[in-house]
Formats: C-alpha cells, structure tokens, sequence
C-alpha cells in the first residue's frame, strides 16, 4: 500500500519549492529525520512529500540491488521524481544513503534555482555508531560476508563536500536534528 500523500491545504505552502536531500549511512537516521521534518513543515502549512529509500526500493526502483550502476539508477530516478515535486512548489525530502558524490551532484544540477532549492543535508553519524546500533542487523551480517557491497563496510560512502546542512545523529536527538534542517528553510526564506 501506499502511504498517504501528505499536502498542506489549499492556500498553504510558497511558491518556491525545495529538495531536502539527506544523504548518510545505512542506520544513520535519515527516515526518521525525514519524516520528523514532513510533520513540521506540514505543521507550516507548506507542500511536502517524503521519498524514502525503502519505500523507493520496493516501488519505484523495484528490482535494483546495490552495485554502483543501480545505486545511480536509484539516486537519478529519486532525483527526477523530487525535482518535478520540488518545481512545483513542494518540500520534496529524500532518504537514500546515496553514497557518490558525483550522482547527487548530478542530482543537484538538475533542479531550476529560480523554481527551487537543492539542499544537501549530511546526516552524519560515524560507522562505529551506526555500527554498534544496528537497527536492522545488516552490519552484523555484512561482517560476516553475509551481505555484499554493504556501504561502510565492503562499498565506498563518499561524505560530502560541501552540504548546506550537517547533522550529527550520533550526538544529537532527532528534535535538535530536525530543528537545525528547519531553522535552514527558514532562514532561506523556504517556509512561513
Ligand atoms: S542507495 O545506495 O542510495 O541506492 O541505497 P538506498 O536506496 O538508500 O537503500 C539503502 C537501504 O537498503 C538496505 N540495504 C543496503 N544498504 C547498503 N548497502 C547494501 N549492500 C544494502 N543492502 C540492503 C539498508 O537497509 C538501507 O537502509 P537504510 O534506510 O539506509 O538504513
């Protein structure tokens, strides 16, 4: 099923859209971030729609796996869905690890300053962190050899070099997280 899209009301929301694209390791907290972030910018009143990674994956990009030219072939096709909502005056945030700097910025370059923002948001939290979490128990099974080209551990994750937003999600909580993203929007004149 899918899940509902979330829009503001009639008359919400400014003419100029955004895409809010978290990139990070797996576990670092991008889905929560993400969806922390759709509640508050809902909560203004302004257009927002939420691509996330697994989501993406079990729709979207059903049938890609994790070598570098499906990676890419993820990332472009998340990138062109998000530029058409964010051109039109939607907060379009994206959750995929992402992990070339080269395709995200390809990404980055595909959307219309003049109709939108492109904002990088690193949501960084060191591997021993996300390690020692393990949510899902995929870097337990990557160490074992279990899961191929596991990003971090047999798959490069290329930090960014220039993000317009960092997040530390190992030190900080999802509240301070999502209010560093949101105090961004704001002070580039983004949100109400
Ligand atoms: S990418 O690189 O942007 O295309 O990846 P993404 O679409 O975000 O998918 C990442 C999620 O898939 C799970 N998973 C893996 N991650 C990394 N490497 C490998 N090999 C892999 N295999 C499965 C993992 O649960 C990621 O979830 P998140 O939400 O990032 O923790």
């Amino acid at each position: 099923m899918f899940p509902k899209a979330k829009v503001a009301g009639p008359g919400g929301g400014s003419a100029k859209g955004c895409v809010l694209w978290f990139t990070g390791l797996s576990g670092a907290g991008k889905s929560t971030l993400a969806a922390r972030l759709s509640e508050m910018v809902q909560a203004r009143e302004h257009f927002v729609e939420v691509l996330d990674g697994d989501l993406v994956r079990q729709h979207l990009s059903q049938g890609l796996g994790f070598t570098k030219e499906d990676r890419d072939m993820n990332v472009r096709r998340i990138g062109f869905v998000a530029r058409l909502l964010a051109h039109n005056g939607c907060c379009a945030i994206t959750a995929a690890i992402s992990p070339y700097r080269c395709v995200r910025d390809e990404v980055r370059a595909m959307v219309d300053p003049a109709r939108a923002e492109f904002i990088e948001v690193f949501v960084n939290a060191p591997l021993s962190v996300v390690e020692e979490r393990d949510t899902k128990g995929l870097y337990k099974k990557a160490r074992a050899g279990l899961i191929k080209n596991f990003t971090g551990v047999s798959d490069p994750y290329e930090v960014p070099k220039n993000p317009e937003v960092v997040v530390h999600t190992g030190d900080e909580t999802v509240e301070e997280s999502a209010a560093k993203v949101l105090d961004f929007l704001h002070r580039r004149g983004l949100l109400a």
